[in-house]
């Protein structure tokens, strides 16, 4: 395998990594996935049984031996999805939070640069837009308004980059919110949560129920970083890119109905009006669709079929926080 075709994953047991990694596997790609294991290896089972897999467990801020890694492994293109996840998580970890979403990915970047790494790939999020007055749909050169130290952690890395990324081809990618299966699987995403709470008919509460935000499937994700590594075109300097579809931007409420709807079951909520997450706005993905030819091919709907049929499969029999980032 060439040099050309190695990329290194940070992130690689998490919920969108494990499945990053196995796409880019599957398109031929020699993988090495680093990853500290926070919440367990689960996501490298259906890895380590693929050819061209290697794992390497480390924890990103150990600016040394990430630096020996990639010293050694010489990639092609670095994924960077390692991070504290999630407003709760950063909240409980507000030193881990900076120290990983910031400070190594500083230091990554850097060292990356000094390899004469060819691609860096930087998961970002569109929770940097915060809170928006219009209901316009909110395109990359839309003004970011973090509402919380992880969008904080995100928007500080994505200056960073931009101000240093001159020399390296860089891809900023503010996700939409993940949904759909993984091998870690998080029921405290949204659309999961409802999903599994409306699939095993138990109910739950709902704040902000008008509020909108943009969602995407993890499959979806990993097709758009693969198409990245994959692409001939070299696009100098930075990139940045809201990855999702106008379609699937909705309100909560919409998602209630829809996931409902999608699988036939009626959903047990209980309205609870304001809550403590401001969050509300809604975002275009224009740029993608135009210049990646981005088109997701999974929407809310199937995710709901999916994670229905897999909890009447009693895939996820542990309860508690096993499928959760708190
Ligand atoms: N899930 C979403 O809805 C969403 C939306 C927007 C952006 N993102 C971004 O996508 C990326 C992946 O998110 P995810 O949902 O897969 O989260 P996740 O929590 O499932 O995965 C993150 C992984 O990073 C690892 N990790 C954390 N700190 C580390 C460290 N110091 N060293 C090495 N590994 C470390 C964890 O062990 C975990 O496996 C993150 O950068 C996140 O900010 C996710």
């Amino acid at each position: 395998m060439s040099e050309e075709k190695r990329v290194l994953v940070t992130g690689a047991a998490g919920y969108i990594g494990s499945g990053v990694c196995r796409k880019l596997l599957s398109e031929g790609f020699s993988v090495i996935g680093m990853d500290s294991l926070m919440y367990g290896a689960t996501g490298l089972l259906p890895l380590l049984v693929m050819p061209r897999f290697e794992f390497v467990r480390l924890d990103i801020r150990d600016h040394s031996q990430f630096q020996q890694q990639l010293d050694r492994i010489r990639p092609f293109a670095v994924v960077h999805l390692a991070a504290i996840v999630g407003d709760p998580a950063c909240k409980k970890m507000p030193e881990a939070a900076r120290q990983t979403n910031l400070d190594a990915t500083k230091a990554l970047f850097g060292v990356a640069l000094e390899n004469k790494t060819s691609r860096f790939i930087f998961a970002s999020t569109c929770s940097n837009y915060g809170l928006s007055d219009s209901m316009a749909l909110l395109s990359e050169d839309n003004a970011l308004n973090p509402l919380s130290l992880y969008a904080e952690t995100k928007v500080e890395a994505e200056r960073w980059l931009i101000d240093n990324s001159a020399t390296l081809e860089t891809y900023i990618l503010r996700f939409g919110t993940a949904h759909g299966l993984s091998a870690r699987m998080r029921f405290d995403l949204t659309v999961n949560e409802f999903a599994q709470a409306i699939a095993m008919g138990s109910p739950f509460d709902v704040y902000d129920s008008e509020t909108w935000r943009p969602y995407c499937h993890v499959n979806d994700f990993s097709d758009l970083i693969c198409h990245i590594c994959a692409d001939k075109k070299i696009r100098a300097g930075v990139n940045v890119f809201n990855v999702g579809s106008d379609e699937e931007n909705y309100r909560k409420i919409d998602l209630i109905n829809t996931i409902a709807q999608a699988t036939s079951r009626t959903a047990r909520f209980t309205d609870i009006g304001r809550g403590a997450d401001r969050r509300n706005y809604r975002v275009s993905f224009a740029k993608v669709a135009a210049e990646l030819r981005f088109k997701p091919r999974y929407g809310v709907a199937y995710s709901a079929r999916q994670i229905s049929e897999a909890l009447g499969l009693d895939l996820f029999p542990f309860h508690g926080g096993r499928y959760a980032n708190v």
